[in-house]
């Protein structure tokens, strides 16, 4: 919607002190909603808080993105709830890097929102969403369409987890945020990088700003995101309290508090975007396109020649490999990932049905109750891949990320020395404030330096057959978290597609056993 706009005309710069008075939350402001809530225990009644469309910031660009809402259980299956030192679930709904909005939201999740995958009817009762968990494979590569043009820029895996916290006796925060295609009046892109990461953390600001307020533990706030949220939630974990935001912080009127979050759930991470192309070719550069074509192999080889030297600058270690690089990466990704993932979706299965995936997948040797299988033959049973080379800074400045990394009135950059040499001189250097603007935007960099505010519980997941990224984005941040020694539930889903959140439930579980 473009009904609040409000831009700010030139920041002052002003200290928060101040104006952060004006960020107190009200905790009497709240309408009470009543919803139906599908849990692997059967459905549960939730009576609930519903704190809606509060600006998290002082000075926002556009309240309808920089504003979050608020839902906090008081009964649960006829039960009185006290939420006030509950987990918080901080759920983003980000995808796509696209502007992500809750003013309109009427309820939790989303409520009756347009536009919301599975989005329930606004009369508070029953989503009809689903709960997420056990709903199998490939929710797929059509679901949101990203690259280019996508205009999905809402979540339907968010709002399960969300509804599972809130029937868990969690605080859910739904934050908004501004997205990468959003330009004002005078044709400028006020959504672009670093935009998004800059409002998630103003919002956590807020919410720990209103400890003893807002209902709920502001030290045990989980963040959850899938895709481009997903890549956001990391971020936010590795990032906390980082001071390179402070600028851009201030300049919005973020309140005065700390930005750390206690866990960080990421769903197929669509992360480290500098080094994904080279990644994405490594990964699935043997791959054909869904029209049957293989992607100039000139550039895959080029890409994938470059991702040996990333790797091997990471200096990442798993047990029994030693350094991780390109030679033993594969090795890696079977034996922590690949192959677990295919074991546990195969013991799920009744013997009839395993002896029928067996048999339509005889790739897969199934002894003693363990799946093993080649990294070749696994590619070739993921098939096609979904991105052209390069996947991310196209050549022809037509992707996604492209605008993400936008600048003013300029709609899209290169953000690779590779395309952006590729199109241009051999000598060209990326705009000036592009390095800082990427590390801004980069979890890895602040994991490799250990930065002391970050979340040290993480919950990561993607999808096997998810090719939209490298199957190593997931693999190094997990490894990298390890090495760290952060507590680290990572895994892979067997055949799960993008966006894929088969255990949402354990996810829930999972908050309980971190945060007690
Ligand atoms: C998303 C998907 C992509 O392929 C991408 O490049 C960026 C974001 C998404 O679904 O959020």
């Amino acid at each position: 919607g473009s009904a609040k706009s409000s831009k700010s005309s030139g920041s002052s710069g002003s200290s928060g002190a101040t104006a952060s008075g004006a960020l107190a939350f009200d905790k009497d402001d709240y309408t009470e909603l009543t919803t139906t809530i599908t849990t692997d225990d059967g459905d549960v009644e939730v009576k609930y808080h519903f704190y809606k469309s509060i600006t998290y910031v002082t000075k926002p660009v556009d309240e309808t993105y920089q504003s979050l809402n608020v839902s906090v259980p008081v009964e649960i299956a006829g039960k009185a709830v006290d939420a006030t030192n509950a987990p918080i679930l901080f759920a983003n709904a980000v995808g796509g890097y696209m502007p992500s909005s809750v003013a309109e939201a009427t309820g939790v999740g989303g409520g009756g929102m347009t536009g919301m995958p599975g989005g329930g009817t606004d009369t508070g009762t029953g989503s009809g969403t689903g709960t997420g968990s056990g709903t199998g494979t490939g929710s797929g590569s059509g679901e949101v369409e990203s690259g280019g043009n996508g205009q999905l820029d809402q979540r339907g895996q968010s709002v399960s987890n969300a509804q599972l916290a809130l029937a868990a006796g969690y605080v859910v925060v739904e934050p908004g945020a501004r997205g990468r295609t959003l330009v004002d009046s005078d044709g400028r892109y006020y959504g672009v990088a670093p935009a998004a990461i800059v409002d998630l953390k103003a919002a956590v600001r807020y919410v720990r700003f209103n400890k003893g307020r807002i209902p709920g533990d502001t030290d045990r706030i989980v963040s959850s995101g899938t895709s481009a949220g997903g890549a956001l939630s990391a971020l936010l974990g590795a990032s906390g309290d980082s001071p390179l935001y402070d600028a851009h912080l201030k300049e919005i009127g973020a309140a005065d508090a700390s930005d750390a979050i206690f866990a960080s759930g990421d769903w197929c991470p669509i992360t480290d975007l500098e080094h994904a192309d080279m990644a994405y070719e490594w990964n699935w550069g043997a791959n054909k396109l869904a029209s049957g074509s293989l992607v100039d192999r000139t550039v895959s080889k080029e890409l994938t020649a470059a991702f040996a030297d990333y790797q091997a600058s990471l200096k990442l270690k798993a047990k029994g490999l030693g350094t991780l690089t390109v030679r033993n990466l594969d090795e890696y990704l079977l034996k922590t990932f690949l192959e677990p993932s295919a074991t546990k979706y195969l013991a799920a299965l009744s013997d009839a049905d395993r002896t029928t995936y067996l048999a339509s997948n005889t790739f897969i040797t199934w002894s003693g109750g363990r799946a093993a299988f080649s990294w070749a033959d696994f590619l070739t049973h993921v098939g096609a891949r979904k991105k052209d080379a390069p996947a991310f800074d196209a050549f022809d400045l037509s992707s996604g990320e492209n605008n993400l990394f936008g600048k003013g009135t300029t709609k899209a950059r290169h953000f690779t020395l590779y395309s952006l040499r590729h199109e241009g001189s051999a000598s060209a250097r990326l705009d000036g404030d592009l390095p800082e603007t990427l590390k801004l935007m980069n979890p890895m960099p602040f994991l490799a330096k250990a930065n002391p505010g970050r979340a040290r519980h993480w919950w990561i997941r993607v999808g096997t057959k998810d090719s939209d990224t490298s199957l190593t984005v997931v693999g190094n941040l997990a490894a990298r978290l390890e090495n760290l020694g952060d507590d680290v539930d990572a895994a892979m889903y067997w055949d799960g597609g993008h966006g894929a959140n088969e255990d949402a439930a354990d996810f829930i579980k999972w908050i309980a056993k971190v945060t007690d």
